[in-house]
């Protein structure tokens, strides 16, 4: 008997599949790279139930009501865009080959294409339309219809440097079984692992049997540390400071929305097919600027039981080093005042990585910090 949660709607989808013949099928359409990681991501099953991308009735439920037409959860579209002139040479019913740049990675059975509002989409799921929010830009400079329809993944892309902690729901669900652990704890990054992460991870591992560290490795905003810096990070952290019988490293390869409160639910959902019992909720999660309340994310979960979204969220508050506490702490914790506490903004840290700075070790682990500097001078001469 297994105790981890069944994949969200029931059925963990499994659409893959290498031998598919393509050959008779004449027409493809371009995708970008985040619908290729959709496309891979609803192959492999992570985004269960989702078996293609989202049709008009689906598209505008999740909008507006954070479900799918039959009342699952599911809080941010996952969608195909296209220009209105490939719309426009489309055929219902019609299968066509999924290209990006110069291969082919899966199969779509067209069943509608439609016209999304998505001026509404961007004020309902980002909460704002301005286009300095990194989500919204996105949205508007993708294309002005959506296609609909199942898909077939036929080609997984390389996963370079992932290759070793790049897992499937199926794959990571067997492991947790292995190692016997009953509840099992994720955690969403996209920055490098700094004390107040480790402080949250290692409070929510008291309580349940595992931890899975799984960082975001899909697209961010050009200024985020770059994912293959982050994952030297990451190893160098868990090597140094995690206990390793307790402890698993797997990346999530979503694009990051920066949809804050709604991307926490869509986080949570995904790591359920994952197959952890447990999702760890900080404060302002996958927020950007100041688009969203310290804890929207957290206080989104209100909208819905915790039988229909299967995975139990664990809620921390802000949480830094405190100088007088003499240890890591929270507003909960700690009754000290800012000056005592260590709070650095992740814009600062960013900028003193880059100048070879080094944060303070009640900030961040020193085995992290040096890899960071490595890697991020390693970078300057490459375009970004
Ligand atoms: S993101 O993926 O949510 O955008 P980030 O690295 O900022 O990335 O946060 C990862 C997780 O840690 C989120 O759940 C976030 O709410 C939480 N978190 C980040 N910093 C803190 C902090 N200082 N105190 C408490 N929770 C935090």
């Amino acid at each position: 008997m297994s105790f981890l949660p069944k994949p969200h709607g029931g059925k963990l989808i499994q659409a893959f599949d290498p031998n598919l013949n393509v050959a008779s099928i004449a027409e493809e359409i371009e995708i970008d790279a985040i619908a290729l990681s959709d496309l891979e991501l609803i192959g492999v099953g992570l985004f269960s139930p989702l078996t293609g991308f989202l049709g008009k009735e689906d598209y505008e439920n999740v909008v507006k009501s954070m479900r799918l037409a039959d009342g699952t959860v599911w809080s941010v579209p996952v969608t195909l865009p296209v220009s209105s002139e490939v719309a426009e040479g489309l055929k219902v019913g019609e299968q066509y080959k999924l290209r990006f740049e110069n291969d082919v990675y899966g199969v779509i059975e067209v069943s509608e294409w439609y016209e999304p509002d998505l001026h509404t989409e961007a004020v309902e799921v980002y909460k704002t339309d301005e286009t300095a929010h990194p989500g919204v830009k996105r949205l508007f400079e993708r294309g002005s219809v959506y296609v609909a329809g199942d898909v077939t993944l036929i080609k997984k892309p390389e996963k370079g440097v992932f290759a070793d902690v790049w897992y499937e729901p199926k794959e990571t669900r067997a492991f947790f079984e292995e190692k016997g652990w009953k509840t099992v704890v994720g955690f969403q990054t996209r920055n490098p692992i700094h004390r107040a992460h480790e402080y949250i991870q290692k409070a929510a591992l008291e309580t349940v049997d595992g931890l899975f560290v799984n960082p975001l490795v899909g697209e961010t905003k050009s200024d985020d540390i770059p994912a293959d810096v982050r994952l030297k990070s990451y190893r160098a952290l868990l090597d140094n400071y995690y206990p390793e019988d307790r402890v698993q490293l797997g990346v999530y390869p979503a694009a990051m929305r920066y949809a804050g409160p709604r991307e926490a639910i869509f986080h949570a959902i995904a790591r359920k097919n994952f197959g952890c019992t447990h999702f760890i909720v900080g404060r302002d999660h996958a927020g950007v600027g100041n688009y969203y309340g310290t804890y929207d994310a957290q206080h989104i979960f209100s909208n819905f039981t915790e039988e229909e979204l299967g995975i139990k969220p664990l809620f921390f508050e802000h949480s830094f080093y405190c100088n007088k506490c003499e240890g890591m702490a929270s507003d909960k914790t700690c009754p000290h005042s800012k000056e005592d506490r260590v709070i650095l903004s992740g814009t600062k840290v960013r900028e003193m990585l880059r100048s070879g700075v080094l944060p303070p070790s009640t900030f961040s682990r020193k085995e992290v910090v040096e890899v960071l500097i490595e890697g991020l001078k390693e970078k300057t001469t490459v375009p970004r």
